[in-house]
């Protein structure tokens, strides 16, 4: 497998990656390989996107999958227990090289199961996900940071050859309080674009419990 890839540069985001792997470098410093150390309050709510992601998997025979900001691979344990007769080879990627060091340790025993460092995936999968890449834009612009969204979406579509899926934030009602480090957006934002540049079909899944929504994008 060739080395990690960084196309960052050519789209202007080196310097938002850079600052996206400090920011999580410095949660899993603070918390450990645990939800928290990948910014999410529980192994439950955790647990519960991963559930709505892989809706776009078919897991009744062996696949392939990217795991793009795979923090800890905390998925794979899910993986196991959903697809317990499954073999699922799996790719990991992450900006944040802390998170690939505590991953590789703690999944080194577990076979077809590679992480490496970076913002894409070098190998086209069956399937792409990716789970909270999008909800903390840091001090960025709506603008930029729709940039990055955008940039990354198609990676995954360039990368996946049966689907991809991935979660936002909700847009909240006016007035409601939001932090502004937090991107919160409406699925027909997104929707749009997977039909309109991908040239995808995109399909929202929510409610589940929590003010945010998975899109499963599968190939036209
Ligand atoms: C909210 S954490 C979630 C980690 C994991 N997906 C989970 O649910 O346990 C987001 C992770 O994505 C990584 N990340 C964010 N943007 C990325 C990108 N464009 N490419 C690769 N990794 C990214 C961060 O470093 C962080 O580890």
């Amino acid at each position: 497998m060739p080395g990690p890839e960084s196309a960052g540069d050519a789209a202007g985001l080196d310097d938002l990656h850079a600052a996206i792997a400090r920011y999580y470098t410095a949660c899993l410093h603070a918390h450990g390989a645990t939800p928290r150390g990948v910014d999410w309050e529980s192994l439950a709510t955790q647990q519960m996107r991963m559930v709505q992601l892989l809706k776009v998997c078919d897991g009744s025979q062996p696949f392939s999958l990217n795991d793009l900001g795979c923090g800890y691979g905390a998925l794979l344990a899910l993986l196991a227990t959903r697809y317990p007769a499954t073999p699922v080879d799996y790719l990991g990627v992450d900006l944040a090289a802390a998170m690939v060091a505590a991953a590789r340790r703690r999944w080194k025993k577990r076979p077809a199961t590679q992480f490496v460092v970076g913002s894409r995936s070098p190998r086209v999968a069956d399937y792409s996900v990716a789970s909270g890449l999008f909800n903390v834009k840091l001090d960025q612009p709506v603008a930029r940071w729709e940039h990055f969204v955008g940039h990354t979406l198609q990676h995954l579509h360039a990368t996946s050859r049966c689907g991809f899926a991935v979660n936002f934030l909700c847009r909240l009602a006016p007035g409601a309080e939001v932090s502004p480090a937090l991107y919160c957006t409406e699925p027909d934002r997104w929707i749009g674009f997977c039909q309109t540049t991908l040239g995808a079909r995109a399909e929202c899944v929510a409610p589940y419990g929590m003010r945010e929504f998975t899109l499963l994008v599968r190939p036209s």
